[in-house]
């Protein structure tokens, strides 16, 4: 498919990326925090506790979704007449947004945790003020919003140029077998659109209804339903910013390989198939909620199995086979994108099994919980990001996988699988999650988990720095072959 002849800068993305580096490793460090105060070895009062807890996992979640929307925005513009002021203004409204959440979290005391859950935010037992609940949860709409303008823009953008949904999608190839599909950037981009503006809806929504709430607590909402909404916008929302960095993945190797990573019948169909999957999975965060209708719970847990598989495995044989037998030259980018695929495939199965009704009753309020996620964003989509960072800047980097960049390649390795690592066995130990204070014997697992989250975090600002280092440098030239 042809490139745009003219097309936005990229300065808007690489801000975002920069911005998203510097979160990432400073929430990092409020994790360390955490686990070294469950381990008893930096003393942490467990009010401020709850308030990293709820900047930690809302700025870890929030960021994913904006490092997500960078790397998607800087392939997509290559191809459709996105708009760069809005690219801007999406920008300058999740700031504003995030300046109202910490303000609320770090000024007024809110501490709920970054799922907001209904109706906790305006009933704290006196912890916070309701003013601090309708900061922050403000902070959150204008976030919100920003996500729904992009996606406007880029589902605008795409119509325009595409001939229509059925098109971007790669209808023709996925049903007639046509070879005339749009790459796999446009098929990506156009699912995430679709999922996540459908998403951000309730999500909007159940967030108005609680700042009302808030204010007025006469209005209220069924709290079954409002968790409902809460979970199904957060979870679509997470599994977009996976979504989104994935292209990195498509985009990228390629020029690595010479191989050009098409849109097939397989490929199309996996994604098109997660427009439906992705939306049933939520109901895996309700299977303790016993006032469930049963079927929708049985539900959650067939498609728990079947949701995440089809673009996994287009994605992971994809990557095989895309570099088995090239001849590659490893550098840190290549690497950290490859350990991305890694970590969001392995990080799977730690899910899949908290999706077992049976084994969820026992594990879902444990530290599993952390493991599993912890392990697909920490190993899966934050190496993607910093992987696309590297590359963005590649001529202003030293080129191979050596020396330095190699040592803390493999600590950022080392320690993202003992900070899961200790995550899972803590839950097989039924350890719970969301505890400030942790009883003596769990606390040398704790104690692991905060070396280990050192790796993590000397690692992840060694990659922020060469970034900043090698700000305004320029990706490889070459193409990937037709
Ligand atoms: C050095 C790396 C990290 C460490 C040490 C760390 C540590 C922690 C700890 C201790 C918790 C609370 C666990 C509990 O008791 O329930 C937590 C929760 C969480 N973390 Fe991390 N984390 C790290 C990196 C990340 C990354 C990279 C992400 C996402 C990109 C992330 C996302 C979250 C989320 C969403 C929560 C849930 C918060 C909640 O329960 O409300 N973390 N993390």
């Amino acid at each position: 498919m042809a490139r745009q002849a003219t097309m936005p800068s990229d300065l808007g993305p690489r801000v975002v990326m920069a911005l998203s580096g510097l979160v990432f490793v400073l929430l990092m460090l409020f994790g360390l925090l955490m686990r070294a105060s469950q381990a008893g070895m930096i003393p942490v009062d467990p009010a401020l506790f709850y308030q990293l807890m709820t900047a930690h996992g809302i700025g870890m979640v929030g960021t994913c979704g904006f490092a997500g929307a960078g790397i998607m925005w800087y392939f997509a513009r290559q191809y459709v007449p996105v708009t760069n002021g809005i690219f801007w203004g999406f920008t300058g409204l999740f700031l504003v947004g995030v300046v109202l959440i910490l303000a609320a979290i770090f000024l007024m005391g809110f501490a709920a945790a970054w799922t907001f859950l209904y109706p906790l935010p305006a009933q704290s037992g006196g912890v916070w003020d309701v003013n601090a609940a309708v900061v922050y949860l403000v902070g959150l709409l204008l976030v919100g919003v920003a996500f729904l303008i992009l996606y406007l823009d880029m589902g605008w953008a795409i119509l325009k140029s595409q001939g229509g949904l059925g098109q971007a999608l790669a209808w023709p190839t996925l049903f007639s077998g046509s070879t005339n599909a749009p790459p796999p950037t446009i098929v990506a981009t156009t699912v995430v659109t679709i999922v996540n503006t459908i998403a951000l809806v309730p999500g909007a929504a159940i967030i108005l209804i609680s700042i009302v709430n808030a204010l007025v607590p006469s209005f209220g909402i069924d709290a079954l339903l409002a968790k409902n909404m809460i979970f199904f916008f957060g979870h679509v929302f997470i599994n977009a910013a996976i979504y989104m960095a994935i292209i990195a993945v498509y985009e990228i190797v390629p020029r690595y390989t010479g191989r050009p990573w098409k849109t097939t019948r397989w490929f199309a169909l996996a994604w098109n198939a997660t427009i439906i999957l992705v939306m049933f999975v939520y109901t895996h965060h309700l299977f303790q909620d016993v006032v469930m209708p049963a079927w929708m719970l049985v539900m959650g847990q067939v498609f728990s199995y079947l949701s995440g598989f089809p673009i996994l495995i287009v994605t992971t044989v994809g990557l095989l086979s895309n570099i088995y037998g090239a001849k590659v030259r490893w550098d840190l980018p290549l690497a950290l994108l490859t350990l991305g695929v890694f970590g969001w495939a392995a990080g799977v199965i730690p899910a899949v099994i908290d999706g077992i009704i049976s084994v969820n009753k026992v594990m879902h309020n444990t530290m599993w919980v952390p493991g599993h996620f912890h392990f697909y964003l920490l190993l899966g989509l934050v190496p993607m990001a910093f992987g696309f960072m590297l590359w963005v800047t590649k001529t202003k980097q030293a080129d191979a996988l050596d020396g330095l960049s190699k040592i803390l390649f493999w600590a950022y390795v080392a320690g993202g699988l003992g900070v899961v690592w200790t995550f899972l066995v803590g839950g097989a130990a039924s350890v719970p999650r969301r505890w400030a204070e942790h009883l003596p014997q769990w606390q040398g697992v704790d104690a692991v988990s905060t070396i280990f989250s050192v790796l993590v975090v000397v690692a992840a600002l060694y990659f922020l720095i060469r970034y900043v280092v090698g700000f305004g440098g320029q990706p490889s030239k070459s193409e990937p072959a037709e």
